[in-house]
């Protein structure tokens, strides 16, 4: 018998007042900025699913590749009987290693949106029955509780999630993820690799412009939860690659000048035309500078694998 379990960890109210933090720190900043946690509303969700079937956007079928490829070497490597997943979406690439842990009791997925855990959550207990999965509704950089669940224990963080987090909180992150490990058990940690310039750009910057609307949706939840009225046709989508910190990042540019009102802040804000707002960086990384963080954090590096085309790496860490 499988079950399917569902668990907010943090109360709404917790939740729209950490929005409300975040919005007012990021648009009384200079250079103004918003946090991309608040990209994954249900459309949000459904937009990021959209970016990871666009012809540009590599990094989804690039570590699919490498999980159908080596789900059996991870599995032997670590015979996990509890998986968890930091910011697992739709877990469909997580079906690989679902299917290669022969003795997997426990799938505890963790995201930050309801709409993508209930939508996954429903699908696996159908797909893989004899399965527990436990869905925590939870923000991956406040501190995780898990539930009591048998070891060992294999923590995965896929997508390449871990370069949306800026260099100190990686840190941070690392080491609260060493933390939620007995020693033995390993982390499966995706990155996307550093390339050439103009892959990365159109990755972040489609044809379709599916990845605009996803970027722009993110002042849609800030007019939905803070009563605000930006007009997302007003602001253009930008990626850029920035060389010296090895990564992408998205912002949005104010076509005009223009004055945002946030009544649930008691805010207006003032855009300059042109001026840009950061909304999410992309980090890409080399096998040496993972290695060096995962051993600062406690974690030793055991393997490494990547795509036929060298794109992304999939890296198992062991908590010693
Ligand atoms: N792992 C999936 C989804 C990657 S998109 C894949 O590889 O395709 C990033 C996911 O992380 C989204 O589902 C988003 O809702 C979630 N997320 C982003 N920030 C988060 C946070 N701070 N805490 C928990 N989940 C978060
Ligand atoms: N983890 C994904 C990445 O960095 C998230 C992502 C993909 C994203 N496309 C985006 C975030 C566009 C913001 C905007 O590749």
């Amino acid at each position: 018998m499988s079950a399917f379990r569902i668990t907010r960890t943090l109360p709404e109210d917790a939740t729209a007042a950490a929005l409300r933090a975040d919005v007012l720190h990021g648009l009384t900043s200079d250079p103004k900025a918003l946090p991309p946690k608040w990209f994954y509303d249900a459309r949000g969700s459904d937009l990021f699913e959209q970016i990871t079937e666009l012809p540009e956007y590599y990094p989804t079928r690039a570590e699919r590749e490498i999980l159908a490829d080596r789900a059996g070497e991870i599995a032997a490597a670590l015979p996990a009987r509890t998986l968890i997943e930091l910011g697992s979406g739709s877990s469909e690439k997580t079906r690989y290693l679902i299917d290669a842990l022969p003795g997997l009791h426990t799938y505890v997925p963790v995201d930050v949106s309801d709409s993508a855990l209930v939508q996954a959550g429903q699908a696996l207990i159908v797909e893989r029955p004899g399965l527990d999965v436990h869905a925590l509704i939870a923000d991956f950089t406040a501190g995780l509780t898990l539930p009591e669940t048998p070891g060992p224990r294999l923590l995965a963080f896929l997508g390449g999630t871990i370069g949306n987090l800026l260099p100190g909180e990686r840190a941070a992150f690392l080491a609260g993820a060493r933390a939620l490990l007995s020693p033995g058990d390993a982390l499966l940690l995706g990155t996307d690799l550093v390339k050439d310039e103009d892959v990365l750009v159109r990755a972040y910057d489609d044809a379709a412009g599916v990845t605009a609307a996803f970027n722009k949706n993110v002042l849609s939840v800030v007019n939905r939860e803070l009563g605000a009225d930006f007009d997302p046709g007003a602001f253009d989508h930008v990626a850029l690659w920035d060389a010296d910190r090895e990564w992408i990042e998205m912002r949005l540019r104010s076509r005009t000048a223009q004055t945002v009102k946030v009544p649930a802040l008691d805010l207006a804000v003032d855009f300059a035309a042109g001026e840009e707002m950061r909304t999410e960086v992309s980090a890409k990384f080399r096998r040496e500078g993972v290695n060096g963080e995962l051993a600062a954090a406690g974690l030793e590096p055991a393997r490494w694998w990547t795509d036929g085309k060298e794109r992304f790496a999939l890296s198992l860490s062991v908590a010693r």
